[in-house]
């Protein structure tokens, strides 16, 4: 049984991308799936002078390990103002402190989902670009536009993009 790892680079109680992220690991077959929400990871703004007098903080770690301890990552970003949410950025930055190589060569099914027509495709662009500097094997990605017109009950409810979300999903399953 393989481990997955879920999240949404947000901090949104009702976030979309969660939802999105959390209906695509329950595609992944014969795996067990940990779903983490940014809101238990609090941390402070990453400031140089704050690593310097008190190191990384402790949540950063934790949630580094619980990438150490994945097989493979689903990750849904929120976008904001065409690029990553301030959280998730937050994140990343300690993080990447932590261990350049972020994302240690996990197998990623990368997404990203908006109320508009661009479904993220700004958040999405910057993170493959970037995510493979941090070591991210990003196998398959999927973009869902229109969130509220085609995701419902925790699921997507038009086929074609549920049908091309199972084949990115399926790629993904390959390289667990
Ligand atoms: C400050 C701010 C900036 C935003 N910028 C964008 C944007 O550039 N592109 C976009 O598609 N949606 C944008 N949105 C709308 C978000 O996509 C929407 O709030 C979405 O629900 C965020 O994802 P989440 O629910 O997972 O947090 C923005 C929202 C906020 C509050």
């Amino acid at each position: 049984m393989k481990n997955i790892l879920a999240f949404a680079g947000s901090n949104s109680s009702d976030s979309i991308n969660k939802q999105l992220a959390t209906y695509a690991s329950s595609l992944v077959k014969d795996a067990k799936v940990t779903i983490l929400d940014l809101n238990d990871f609090d941390l402070p703004i990453y400031s140089k002078d704050l690593e310097a007098k008190e190191g990384v903080p402790e949540n950063a770690k934790k949630f580094h390990q619980f990438i150490k301890d994945a097989d493979g990552l689903v990750i849904s970003l929120a976008e904001n103002n065409g690029a990553y949410s301030a959280v998730f950025k937050n994140l990343f930055d300690w993080m990447s402190r932590l261990e350049q190589k972020t994302f240690l060569g996990k197998p990623m099914l990368l997404m990203a989902t908006s109320p508009g027509g661009r479904g993220g495709a700004s958040v999405l662009a910057m993170a493959k670009d970037r995510f493979p500097r941090h070591d991210a094997k990003i196998v398959a990605e999927f973009s869902l536009p229109l969130f509220n017109d085609k995701f419902a009950d925790g699921k997507i409810t038009d086929s074609d993009f549920d049908n091309t979300l199972k084949e990115a999903v399926e790629l993904f399953q390959k390289e667990l």
